[in-house]
């Protein structure tokens, strides 16, 4: 069977990582692209060398030519700048915008099958524009961010009520931003709703915590935004597609009608598999969850509409 190809769009934090995490899997191949001279070489060069360690076949190759990553199943784009204490992932909006636009018309000819995973912030944003600038079927272009901020509250669950992380499985909604919808009443610990395994005070303290998560990691790096969980999350998604698991994950979709919005790529539950979004899942919402998740929903489609996509 022929290795499956996955380039990295943005060889910083979040994409080295999650090239690391393919390499030492040794589940596909890697192309690591960076306008950075040299540097996207560098970091491929040192993977590589680190695959005999790890009984990896994976070739990694870096680069800074969009050719490279022809052919490519899976695209994941992190290319732009990260916040910085005191920044929100709105105030990244323009100009990530334009970088992002350049590298979806930079990948789109060469990759016309490949499922694109957008993880620039602000990242519902950014899935929009890769939408818009491949001119891909929206089920292939999807965002990462709901399945970093479930593994953000799965951890504090965990840590609330010392239980290993990986029994919890806490679902989300919304966009990936300060608005986002943890939804406690889906959230369980192997099986059992949180709700009644927590107080609602308590519970209440722990989405506030998943909501400033990622500040809460920026002011204590002060130099950049959080980068191990979002390559593991982005490497779950990346494994989803390739793998054709048919897994719920909370992912960015366009949704045409669902939850009463239309037209905008927004976090909510879908299935994942080797077509990129396969289903979304639409969950029954009570009135308050219904006007958070339409409150997080506005928040992007408020930056949508200043793009003008
Ligand atoms: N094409 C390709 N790569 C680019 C471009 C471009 N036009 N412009 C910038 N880059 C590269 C930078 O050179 C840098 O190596 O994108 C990389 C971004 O890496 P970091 O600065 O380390 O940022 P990182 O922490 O990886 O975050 C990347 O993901 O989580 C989000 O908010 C975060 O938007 C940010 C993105």
């Amino acid at each position: 069977m022929k290795k499956k190809k996955v380039s990295i769009i943005g060889a910083g934090h979040v994409g080295a990582s999650t090239a690391q995490l393919l390499a030492h899997s040794g589940i596909s191949d890697i192309v690591l692209f960076d306008i950075v001279d040299g540097m996207p070489k560098g970091k491929a060069l040192d993977l590589s060398e680190a695959c005999p360690l790890w009984n990896s076949a994976s070739s990694v190759t870096g680069t800074s030519d969009y050719a490279e990553t022809a052919g490519s199943d899976v695209i994941v784009v992190t290319a732009g700048i990260a916040r910085k204490p005191g920044m929100s992932r709105d105030d990244l909006l323009k100009t990530n915008a334009e970088v992002v636009s350049a590298v979806g018309r930079g990948i789109a000819a060469g990759s016309p099958d490949a499922v694109i995973i957008a993880v620039t912030n602000p990242m519902d944003v950014m899935a929009h524009l890769l939408f818009k600038t491949t001119g891909f079927p929206h089920h292939r272009v999807m965002g990462m961010g709901g399945v970093l901020d479930a593994a953000r509250f799965s951890t504090f669950v965990a840590w609330e009520l010392n239980v290993s992380p990986g029994v919890v499985n806490s679902v989300i909604l919304g966009g990936h931003g300060d608005q986002m919808v943890p939804m406690p009443r889906f959230t369980t610990v192997n099986g059992v709703p949180v709700t009644e395994l927590i107080s609602s005070d308590r519970i209440d303290a722990l989405v506030e915590r998943t909501r400033g998560g990622g500040a809460e990691i920026v002011s204590l790096l002060k130099t950049g935004s959080a980068y191990y969980a979002p390559a593991a999350a982005t490497f779950q998604m990346i494994k989803a597609v390739l793998f054709d698991e048919k897994r719920p994950l909370p992912a960015a979709c366009y949704l045409t009608g669902q939850y009463g919005i239309d037209g905008l790529y927004v976090g909510v539950p879908a299935i994942l598999g080797a077509s990129g979004v396969e289903k979304i899942i639409t969950l029954t919402l009570n009135e308050k969850e219904r006007e958070a998740f339409a409150k997080s929903a506005g928040a992007v489609a408020g930056l949508v509409k200043i793009l003008n996509i």
